[in-house]
This record gives C-alpha cells, structure tokens and sequence, in this order.
C-alpha cells in the first residue's frame, strides 16, 4: 500500500519513476531552462515554468480536467468537490486544535527520539507519527485499527518500506489492512447523523463526505492524510534536518527560513498529475486530452531565469522579496494543501528544537542520494544532536 498503490498520485509519477533512471537527473537534463513545457523521453509532457504551472494547477480557464492528487483513489477522484472542501476544513481546524493543545510535548519528544542519535528519513516521519497520532485515530479507537495504521506507516509510508517486502506480501497486507479500515469506517457511519465533534481524522472523512459514500473511497481519503501527516512532514523535517546539518554555517538561520528553503530545493510534492481538456498551447507545446501532464515543482523550485543561485542551500534569501510566483510547494490554486498552514508551523517548532541548545551533526549513510517516488525523501543520514552545554570549552 504505497501512495501509488492506493491510486493517489499515480499517472505522472508512474510514467516518469518507472524508466529506471534517476528522475530527477532524467527531467533536469532535459529542461534548458528557456522551453517551459516540452514532450519528456518518459512519454509525458513536462511542466518547468512558474506561469505555465500556476496554469495548470490554478484552472482558472478549465486548462485541464479537475483533479487533485490527494483525493485520487482507485475509482477516480472522491468527490463531490463540496465535500472534498468539507473534509479539508474540518481537518485543518481538527489538526490547528491538536497542535494547540500538545505543542508543549514537542521538547521531550524531539530529546527522547533523537538525543543522542537518530537515523533519518525515518527518525522524523516516527517523530511526527509520535506527535500526530492521536488526531489521526483518537486512543479509544479499536486496538486493531491502531495496530494497523502504525503497520501501514512502517510498511508504506516510510522511505524505501515498499521495497523491504515481496509482492505477495504487500498484496495481503493491503487486503488485510484495507478491510480493518472498512469495517470501522462502516461501523463510524452508522452514527451518520448524530451530531457530535469529529474526534480524529477519520472521523473528519466519515462526518464530512455525506452519507452513502463508499467506505473503500473513504479509506482511501483517511490514507491521502496519514501519507501527508507522517509521510510528507516528516520528509520535510527530515530535508531541513539533513540540509542544516551538512551547511553548519547556516545554523543559525531563522526556523522558518530553513523551512521554506528545504521546501524549494527538495519539494516533497515535486510531481503533479494532470489531462488537458482540449488541444491548446501550453507553454509553446501543442496538448491534448490524450497527454498526461507532469508539472514539476522540482523544476519550477529551481528555475535559473527567477531563483538566484538555484541549486544552493540559501535560507538567507527568505530574508527579503522572492519570487512568490515560483514557489508552489503546497500546490497552487483551488487544490492548494488544506494543512499547508498547520504543517509550516508545526516543522517551524521542530527545526527550532532540534537546533536551538544543541549542536547537530549529520553524517550521510554511503551511496545514498535523494530518495524519489510519489514523494521526495531525503538520503538516508545519521543525525547526532549534542548539547551546546556538554561541548568541550563551553562554560
Ligand atoms: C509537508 C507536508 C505537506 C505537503 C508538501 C503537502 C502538499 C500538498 C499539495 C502539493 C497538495 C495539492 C495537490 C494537488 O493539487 O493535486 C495538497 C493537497 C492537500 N493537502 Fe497537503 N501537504 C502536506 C501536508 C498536509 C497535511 C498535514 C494535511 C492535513 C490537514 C494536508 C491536507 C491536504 C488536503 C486536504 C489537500 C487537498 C486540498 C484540496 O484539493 O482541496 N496536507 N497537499
């Protein structure tokens, strides 16, 4: 059960991850950095430039069809659209009160986690799982669910999980996990109607989408947000973390710098699905509903004709004016991320407590570059955080 297996961002992400080649390195060579939009060897049409790409995402002109990769299932995308509004909402409000309520916990979590060493992607997606986990099935939940959320995070959402499994047995896992899920979303809609505050995020999907609505959707809504909850912040903790950690003259740089910078030069969300809805130009290339578009935030992050020095680590440059227009890292337009607020203030605390007090030191695992699927992880790297009052010749 991968972000693929359950049908989310699939048509893009698919076309270009599956050539063997490195992605990343396969789309840069080919962008020169003046055609915005261009057909990729990988059969897709490729989308690097900012106005092209707030096109797209933005449909103001029903450039391509409606959709959003985080309500792709299996069956198309969840909708009606009021509904998909619905969910995100309540889900912002239920994740804002969550944060509220715990943030003072974050300090013993980030010491008993990751002092005095950690091993990352993953120490930070476990982290961010630790802090979010009763906001996505509240503790009184059936023991078994919980059981299986915490299996669908070790076995799918952590980088590189797929692969420590046979076919067979990820076949089996879904089917299993898939049915627990089920049940209990039937089990919650047989409350449907009784008014009562949502208690946790499936409860959000349950309460929001209506009633009649097909729990194997539902379930796969629910996983849309335990990818992006502890799967995409936890990435993108573990960006800054990494970045922070092999650039020690940047330190000292404000939390929310580093933030916005790791999110330009490593968007956790480098990759989005889109069909036109008619032949049209884009960007100088002719497109039509049979073309599978793939715009590329990666690119976009990186574009040399709007960012100084593009591929450096720079938080500094958040200091003063960017280019806004060039930045899309929670998407743009209608289906911009509903938790995009929430999850800049939640990696904003963490970055600080890993940093503030403690020297932090990085050290890359041999061999290992930027882990990329539907989502962009960071290498593998040990993190060790010292405290700044431990370190020789301080007083
Ligand atoms: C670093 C973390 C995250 C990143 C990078 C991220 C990125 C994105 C992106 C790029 C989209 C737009 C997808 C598209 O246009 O096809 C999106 C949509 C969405 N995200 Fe996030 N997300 C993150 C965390 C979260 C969290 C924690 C939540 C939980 C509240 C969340 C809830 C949503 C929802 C509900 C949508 C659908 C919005 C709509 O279509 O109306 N995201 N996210």
């Amino acid at each position: 059960m991968t972000r693929e297996g359950k049908g989310e961002p699939a048509r893009a992400p698919r076309g270009i991850l599956s050539r063997g080649r490195d992605p990343l390195a396969l789309l840069s060579a080919e962008f020169d950095g003046v055609h915005d939009v261009w057909r990729s060897a990988s059969g897709m049409v490729c989308v690097a430039g900012p106005e092209s790409a707030r096109a797209v995402l933005g449909n103001r002109d029903a450039v391509v069809a409606e959709a959003s990769d985080f309500y792709r299932t299996r069956h198309g995308d969840f909708g009606p659209r009021a509904a998909q509004i619905r969910i995100g909402r309540a889900a912002r409000a239920l994740m804002r009160r969550h944060l509220d309520l715990r943030r003072r916990e974050l300090p013993d979590l980030v010491t008993e986690l990751l002092s005095p060493s950690s091993v990352w992607p993953d120490a930070g997606n476990l982290l961010v799982f630790r802090h979010l986990r009763d906001v996505l099935l509240h503790p009184d939940a059936p023991p078994q669910l919980h059981s299986t959320v915490e299996q669908i995070v070790h076995r799918a959402v952590l980088a590189g999980a797929r692969r420590r499994h046979s076919p067979v047995s990820r076949l089996l896992f879904r089917r299993r996990a898939l049915n627990v899920l089920h049940t209990e979303i039937r089990s919650r809609q047989r409350g449907f109607g009784v008014a009562h505050e949502p208690r946790d995020l499936l409860d959000v999907v349950v309460d929001e989408s209506g009633p009649g609505s097909d729990p194997k959707d539902l379930a796969e809504v629910f996983l849309s947000f335990l990818f992006a909850a502890v799967g995409s912040v936890g990435f993108a903790l573990g960006w800054s973390v990494y970045l922070l950690g092999t650039h020690p003259d940047r330190l000292a740089a404000e939390p929310s710098w580093t933030v916005r910078e790791a999110l330009r030069l490593w968007p956790v969300a480098w990759l989005f699905a889109r069909t036109p809805s008619q032949v049209q130009e884009l960007g100088g290339t002719e497109v039509a509903p049979r073309d599978q578009l793939a715009v590329c935030t990666y690119l976009v992050h990186r574009h040399p004709g709007y960012w100084e020095r593009p591929d450096e680590f720079v938080p500094e440059r958040w200091a003063s004016a960017v280019p806004d227009g060039a930045y899309l890292p929670f998407g743009h337009g209608p289906h911009t991320c509903a938790g995009a607020t929430v999850t800049m203030r939640l990696l904003e605390d963490l970055v600080e407590l890993v940093t503030r007090d403690r020297r932090l030191s990085v050290t890359p695992h041999d061999g290992a570059g930027p882990q990329v699927g539907p989502a962009l992880a960071p290498p593998r790297f040990t993190a060790v955080l010292t405290d700044r009052s431990d370190c020789p010749g301080r007083r």
